[in-house]
């Protein structure tokens, strides 16, 4: 059953950034983008590369191994070597605390 785990604060990561958050053994890459928090897997759908150590510009993160690139709104791959789009977590901020929701 999916349920939300706290995550953090609101204000932990600020606009135009990324965070990496360790919620049991997953490790979620944390946008703020524009204002809106984005949650994907912290690993590129090439090899895995750790997205929340990429560059964010425009609205785009890098993968900082190959350099795959992905939109952060949706997690839309829009160039090779990326694998498939990212997998996108639910993100809710409930009483300033950034929750995100995790499946089984
Ligand atoms: S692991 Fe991200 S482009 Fe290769």
């Amino acid at each position: 059953m999916a349920s939300y785990v706290k995550a953090g604060n609101d204000g932990d990561v600020a606009p135009g950034t990324v965070k990496c958050i360790r919620i049991g053994d997953r490790k979620i890459a944390l946008f703020n983008e524009n204002g809106t928090l984005v949650a994907f897997d912290d690993a590129c759908t090439h090899v895995g590369g750790p997205l929340s150590e990429g560059l964010c510009e425009n609205g785009i993160v890098t993968c900082p191994w190959h350099s795959a690139q992905f939109r952060i709104a949706d997690g839309t791959a829009l160039t090779p070597p990326a694998g498939g789009n990212l997998h996108r977590y639910p993100v809710r901020v409930e009483a300033g605390a950034i929750e995100i929701e995790i499946g089984d």
